[in-house]
């Protein structure tokens, strides 16, 4: 490792900021000595903060039906040998239930964007959830919706919403989704559902087609000034009925190498070792909180819907009972020194 990447990092872990050139650089001439360095401070700040708590968050998909038609997701509108399913209330109510008996504190509920979870329907849901279980965080992750959309949902309880941002890079949003999506809108929604106080997740697909350092610089740039209290970041992964089916899938390697590095942007955030990450390596989520990831999102969802919701190729636990699911992780956890608590996870002030 050049003097240049050893300066780069400690001004990194001490100022948790960078210019979007020295970002590229540092994911240019990344090497495993690099790697190493960034996830010793990474997981030290990650320690200091929140110890070796992971946090967990059941996830619900509650329908694969959607009205977009993303270039690399699996349960795009073009995709005609997708099976289509959306669950019922009373559905969705039982998969809380299981949750909250198997120590989940945090319930989310997310789907492609199927106009049928109405503002309506998504209000009482999410008013029955809380009304049961009040000591637990609603997150939803339902895609693009209106101001007063997201105002509705916040004020019938919803208290965090995921809507990655995808690319920072407007030119490569555009390559990523047909003309009829627009880069303004998603950016316009993260910035709505902020200002109305939601604690926000943005997020990328690490290795998506058409990605460059100089975009992933723009990804981080983004994180550091927007200063989100969540961050999905997981690799692409193809998908055989998608435009991008033959692409290469994103490594391990570079997520680990970003989780590390958004750590020390924002130390506090909280930060997924993601499915994706668990399907690309059998080990992908245990070398995410190694990296300085803090929060593992096991699956809630019925078996029978599960393997329906295949965003990508071979997703992981799609055969699993979430009570194995929890467990499963429980014990990866504790294989490497971190282990699962029953808690909201709520974002630390520091
Ligand atoms: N419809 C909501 C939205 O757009 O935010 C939530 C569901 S969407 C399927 C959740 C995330 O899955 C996307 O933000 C995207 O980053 C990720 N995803 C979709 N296809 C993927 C793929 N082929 N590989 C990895 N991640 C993928
Ligand atoms: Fe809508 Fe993927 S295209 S969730």
């Amino acid at each position: 490792m050049n003097d240049k990447m050893t300066a780069l990092i400690v001004k990194l872990s001490k100022e948790h900021s960078l210019s979007q050139e020295e970002y590229e650089y540092l994911i240019r001439h990344r090497s495993p000595e690099a790697a190493e360095l960034l996830a010793k401070q990474a997981v030290e700040v990650r320690k200091r903060i929140y110890g070796t708590a992971v946090f967990t968050r059941g996830l619900i998909e509650i329908s694969n039906i959607c009205k977009n038609d993303c270039l690399y997701c699996g349960i795009r509108r073009s995709n005609h040998s997708c099976q289509r399913y959306r669950l019922r209330e009373a559905e969705i109510l039982s998969c809380c239930q299981e949750g909250y008996e198997l120590g989940f504190r945090t319930f989310v509920l997310q789907s492609g964007e199927d106009a049928y979870f109405s503002d309506e329907r998504m209000c009482r849901l999410i008013g029955e959830i809380k009304g049961k279980y009040p000591d637990c965080a609603v997150t939803l992750s339902l895609g693009e919706r209106s101001r007063e959309s997201y105002r509705r949902m916040y004020d019938a309880g919803a208290d965090r919403y995921l809507l990655r941002h995808e690319t920072a890079d407007k030119a490569h949003y555009q390559k990523l989704h047909p003309a009829e999506m627009s880069f303004d809108n998603r950016m316009r929604c993260l910035e709505e559902l902020k200002q109305i106080g939601y604690q926000v997740g943005c997020g990328f697909m690490v290795g998506s087609p058409y990605q460059t350092e100089a975009a992933l610089a723009e990804d981080l740039k983004f994180i550091e000034v927007f200063r989100p209290d969540m961050c999905g970041i997981g690799p692409f992964i193809p998908h055989n009925a998608t435009p991008f089916a033959d692409r290469k899938a994103g490594t391990l390697e570079l997520t680990c190498y970003l989780l590390s590095v958004i750590r020390l942007i924002h130390p506090a955030v909280l930060l997924p070792a993601t499915t994706a990450l668990g399907t690309i390596d059998h080990r992908g989520r245990e070398k995410g909180i190694l990296a300085g990831a803090n929060v593992v999102m096991p699956n809630l969802s019925p078996v029978a819907v599960r393997k329906k919701y295949e965003l990508y190729d071979n997703k992981i636990c799609t055969g699993d009972e979430s009570a194995q699911c929890r467990s499963c992780l429980a014990g990866r956890m504790k294989s490497i020194g971190y282990e699962i608590v029953t808690d909201r996870g709520d974002i630390k002030k520091i």
